[in-house]
C-alpha cells in the first residue's frame, strides 16, 4: 500500500466483525484491540495481514464502495445501496459511460458511479458540502468524479459536454427535466430520485410536458431476513421507504 492511500482494516471477534478506515502515513492508530503503526502497511498489500501490539490479527484490504457507503463523511442523505442498484440495472450503466449527477451531497452515488463508469461530473449548490464530497472521493481512490459547485438549474445551459446518463436527488429536479434533452445522448437515460410523490408527480408532469420520455417510476423494497436459532423470517426493523425512482429514456 502506498503513503496517503485509504486502506480498510477488519478484524474478526467471538462477538462480531469489526472494521477501520484507516490513512497509510507515518502515524499509529490506536483502538480497543491495541496499536498498529500504519507504515508497515507499506510493505504490505490488499489481502495481506497485520498485528496490533496487543496480537490482534487485521485482514488489509481496499475500501470497495458499500465500505465507503458506511465509513464516508456525511452531508446529504445518501441515496441506499438498494436504490443505487436499481439505477446501475435499469440503465445499464457501463466502463464507456459518462454521467452528469446533481445534486452531490456526500458524492455515495457518484462514488458507485465512478466505480463502473469512465466518467462523472457532478454538481452540488452548497460549497461546504462539495468540499466533503471531494474528501470523500479522494479517500475513494477515484480520480473520474469531478466536483462542481453551482445549482444545476442554472449550470446545465452553460454544460458543454454529453452524458450518456443523468442522475438527479435534488427538490428542485422538475426544473432540470425541461432543460436536459440538449445534453442527454440518443436513448440515454435520465433517473430522479424524490423521496415524496409530490415531487415525484412534478417530474413525470415535467416529463409530459418536455416529452417524448419512455418513462417508469418504482419503489424499492428491501427486507432483510432474520436467522437466528428460534427461526428464519422477515426482520422487524430495518429500512422501510428510501425513495421513489423515475427512470426515463430519451
Ligand atoms: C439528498 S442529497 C444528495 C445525496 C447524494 N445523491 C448521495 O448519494 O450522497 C441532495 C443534495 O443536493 C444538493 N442540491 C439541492 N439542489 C441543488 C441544485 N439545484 N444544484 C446542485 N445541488 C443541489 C443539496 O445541497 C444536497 O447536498
Amino acid at each position: 500500500m502506498k503513503y496517503g492511500e485509504t486502506v480498510l482494516l477488519r478484524t474478526f471477534t467471538k462477538e462480531k466483525p469489526r472494521e477501520f478506515i484507516v490513512c497509510v502515513s507515518e502515524n499509529e492508530f490506536h483502538s480497543d484491540f491495541g496499536v498498529i503503526k500504519l507504515e508497515q502497511l507499506t510493505e504490505l498489500s490488499a489481502g495481506d495481514t497485520i498485528f496490533s501490539h496487543k496480537g490482534q490479527q487485521f485482514l488489509v484490504q481496499k475500501p470497495r464502495m458499500p465500505d465507503m457507503f458506511r465509513h464516508a463523511q456525511r452531508s446529504g442523505a445518501p441515496i441506499m445501496p438498494k436504490d443505487i442498484g436499481i439505477i446501475i440495472a435499469y440503465t445499464g450503466l457501463c466502463k464507456n459511460d459518462v454521467v452528469l449527477d446533481a445534486g452531490t451531497g456526500s458524492g455515495i452515488l457518484a462514488m458507485y458511479l465512478g466505480s463502473i463508469v469512465k466518467k462523472v461530473i457532478t454538481y452540488e449548490v452548497k460549497a461546504n458540502f462539495a468540499d466533503i464530497a471531494r474528501n470523500n472521493i479522494a479517500k475513494a481512490g477515484l480520480d473520474n468524479v469531478e466536483v462542481r459547485c453551482g445549482n444545476i438549474v442554472e449550470e446545465i445551459d452553460k454544460i458543454d459536454e454529453k452524458f450518456d446518463v443523468i442522475t438527479l436527488d435534488t427538490i428542485d429536479s422538475h426544473e432540470i427535466i425541461p432543460k436536459i434533452r440538449r445534453v442527454l445522448m440518443p436513448g440515454g437515460f435520465v433517473v430522479t430520485y424524490s423521496p415524496f410523490i409530490e415531487q415525484t408527480i412534478e417530474i413525470r408532469k415535467a416529463m409530459d410536458r418536455s416529452g417524448p420520455w419512455d418513462a417508469i417510476t418504482i419503489e424499492c423494497i428491501e427486507r432483510p431476513l432474520s436467522i437466528s436459532e428460534r427461526g428464519t423470517r422477515p426482520g422487524t426493523g430495518g429500512v422501510g421507504h428510501t425513495g421513489y425512482i423515475t427512470i426515463a429514456r430519451m
